[in-house]
This record gives structure tokens, C-alpha cells and sequence, in this order.
């Protein structure tokens, strides 16, 4: 086993390229008007975390697909730039499956993201690839919950198996984000996890209408010991265990709000970043909180490096 503070947080989900557009003002359908810049970034939730995680200090992998299109060398060349390592990810030939890609409009005035992602034919995450796998590197990993509910509860149960055999300090902890409401099926899969990350909007779905009621609410579906924590925008976060009280934090806003793509995901690395580390909970979602209105106030993720002193 890798010594414990070498071991690695390994986020497992999508990888895309966002075509990201800054506009004075939203755009008028049909119309003609210029954007005040627009570049390329590495997306998706689980790379973005990974991004995250890097930045503030920790040994991170993603683990995902990559396609052998034009836009491979961008992604490949910003996970190394970023010292992400991408050791255990399947590439395929461009073909059948293509690179996700979206599109994303950036309101300056704002803040506000819109995304338009196009991820059909995309390739998904083999349990063959995960399998393959060596645990003892990882003290954690973290499921962006896209893939389907057979092929998590695979993944999962492939580390219960390794987590039963070693000793408790050995063990991998795991995770889970429940972000997108058509992914109620998820569900069923917070009793297997040890922490779960809801999106505001999941548990809107769910019919919470606020963070204290979501975590509540859900963590009721969680094992003995697990914790829910849930995000709401500009209403901070919350988040609760099985067994603690209820823990909140308000927002920390940037001076100018520059750009929020990715704050949820940002928060879900950070606040893995300081749970990894035993931060006790009330702290780490406060600490997810501060890095996320951080990220607010910056384009990407590279500005909120050394930003671990804050906890
Ligand atoms: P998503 O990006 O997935 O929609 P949220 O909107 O729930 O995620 O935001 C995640 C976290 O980011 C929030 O809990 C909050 O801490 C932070 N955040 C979001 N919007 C702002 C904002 N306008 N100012 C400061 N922090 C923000
Ligand atoms: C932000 C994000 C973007 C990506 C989209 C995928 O949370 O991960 O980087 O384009 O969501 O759903």
C-alpha cells in the first residue's frame, strides 16, 4: 500500500471539452452578436473536481473514456498540465463513440453558465477497465454517477470486497454525486456508499425545497454512518450523517462574480479534499463553500491553487 498521505483521490465520470463563450448579455435568439471571448477548457464534473482536488495540493486520478478525435491532445495535455494522472482510463478509435463536447455561454453580467452538451455516442466506462484497478493506491474514490446503476454497483462492490479485506485504515472511502434528475435509479445506491453529493436540483425533484430539508430528507436512505451534503447555489450547503446534526454554511461571495461553471463541482472536490484529510464535516462543507465562491470570482480552476491554506 502506498504510504496513507500518497494515496490518492480517484474521480471516476466525464471528461468533455467546453467550448466556453463570454457574452456581455444572453443572447437574443436569431441574432447576430458578438462574444467578448471564448476559449477551450476541460470539462465535466468529474474532471473539473479532479482539477479541483489537484489545485488544492492532492494526489488525484480521473478515471474515464477518451476518444482518439482531434480534441484527445487538448484533454490529455491539460489532465498532465494540471498533474492529474489518467493512468487507468480506456481510449477508443474515433468511429462509433465521439468526443463529448459542449457548448457553453457565460453571462458576464451574471455570472450564469448555460450548457448545451452534446453527449451522445460517447463511450462509457467498462467494469472491465475498472477492475483492473489497484485499490491500495486510492484512499478515495468518488463516483460522478453517470454511468448505470449495474455498472456503479459493480465498481462499488469491486471496493467493499477490497475494503473487507484490509484493515479499517486501509480502506477506500467512497462517493457518490446524484446530480441530474432523470437519475432517480440512483437511489438505491446511497446505502452502499459512505458519503453522497445531491445537486439542488436532484433534491428539488425529490420535492425538498430547501438544503437543510434535502439532507434531512435523504439521509435517511444512507447506511449506518453515511452523510448526506447538498449544495444550493447561493444558499450555501448542507449537509447531515446518520448519526451528527445537521451542518450548514452560507456562501462566501467573490468580490466580482466572474463565472460559475463549475462551482458544484468545485464544491464537491473541495469539500472531499478536506473529508479525505478527516476535517471534521461542519468544516469541510464550510471549506467547500469558501473554495467554490472562489472559483466564482476566477474563469477555470487553476486560481485556486494553494487555496488548502484556507482550511
Ligand atoms: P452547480 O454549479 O452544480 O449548479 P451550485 O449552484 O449548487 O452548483 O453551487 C455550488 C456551490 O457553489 C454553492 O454551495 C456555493 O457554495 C457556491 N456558489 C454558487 N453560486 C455562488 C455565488 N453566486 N457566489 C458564491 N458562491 C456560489
Ligand atoms: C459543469 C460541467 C461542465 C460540462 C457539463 C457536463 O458542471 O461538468 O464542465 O460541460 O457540466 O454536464
Amino acid at each position: 500500500m502506498a504510504a496513507a498521505d500518497e494515496r490518492r483521490v480517484m474521480c471516476v465520470g466525464l471528461c468533455c471539452v467546453d467550448i466556453v463563450s463570454i457574452v456581455q448579455s444572453f443572447p437574443v435568439e436569431d441574432s447576430d452578436q458578438r462574444s467578448l471571448d471564448y476559449y477551450w477548457q476541460r470539462g465535466g464534473n468529474a474532471s473539473n473536481s479532479s482539477s479541483v482536488l489537484s489545485m488544492l495540493g492532492c494526489p488525484v486520478e480521473f478515471m474515464g473514456t477518451f476518444v482518439k478525435s482531434p480534441e484527445y491532445g487538448f484533454l490529455a495535455k491539460d489532465f498532465k498540465a494540471f498533474n492529474i494522472s489518467t493512468d487507468n482510463c480506456a481510449v477508443y478509435e474515433e468511429g462509433s463513440v465521439k468526443c463529448p463536447v459542449a457548448i457553453v455561454i457565460v453571462n458576464q453580467q451574471t455570472g450564469s453558465r448555460t450548457i448545451m452538451a452534446a453527449l451522445n455516442n460517447i463511450a462509457e466506462l467498462q467494469y472491465e477497465d475498472f477492475e483492473k484497478v489497484s485499490l491500495q493506491n486510492y484512499k478515495w474514490i468518488h463516483f460522478e454517477g453517470r454511468n448505470t446503476v449495474e455498472n456503479l454497483t459493480q465498481m462499488i462492490q469491486c471496493i467493499q470486497r477490497y475494503n473487507d479485506s484490509v484493515s479499517a485504515e486501509a480502506n477506500v472511502r467512497i462517493s457518490l454525486e446524484l446530480e441530474k434528475t432523470r437519475r432517480s435509479d440512483l437511489i438505491p445506491l446511497m446505502s452502499e456508499v459512505d458519503f453522497v453529493f445531491v445537486s439542488k436540483e436532484f433534491a428539488a425533484a425529490q420535492g425538498y425545497s430547501n438544503k437543510e430539508e434535502a439532507v434531512s430528507g435523504m439521509v435517511h436512505k444512507c447506511k449506518q454512518g453515511g452523510t448526506v451534503i447538498c449544495a444550493w447555489g447561493e444558499d450555501g450547503a448542507a449537509a447531515k450523517s446518520t448519526s451528527g446534526d445537521l451542518k450548514t454554511s452560507p456562501i462566501f461571495p467573490p468580490k466580482t462574480l466572474v463565472d460559475t461553471l463549475g462551482a458544484g463541482d468545485t464544491f464537491n472536490g473541495a469539500t472531499i479534499f478536506a473529508l479525505s484529510r478527516d476535517i471534521p464535516l461542519g468544516d469541510a462543507v464550510t471549506f467547500g463553500c469558501k473554495i467554490a465562491g472562489a472559483k466564482c470570482g476566477l474563469v477555470g480552476y487553476r486560481g485556486l491553487q494553494g487555496l488548502q491554506s484556507m482550511l
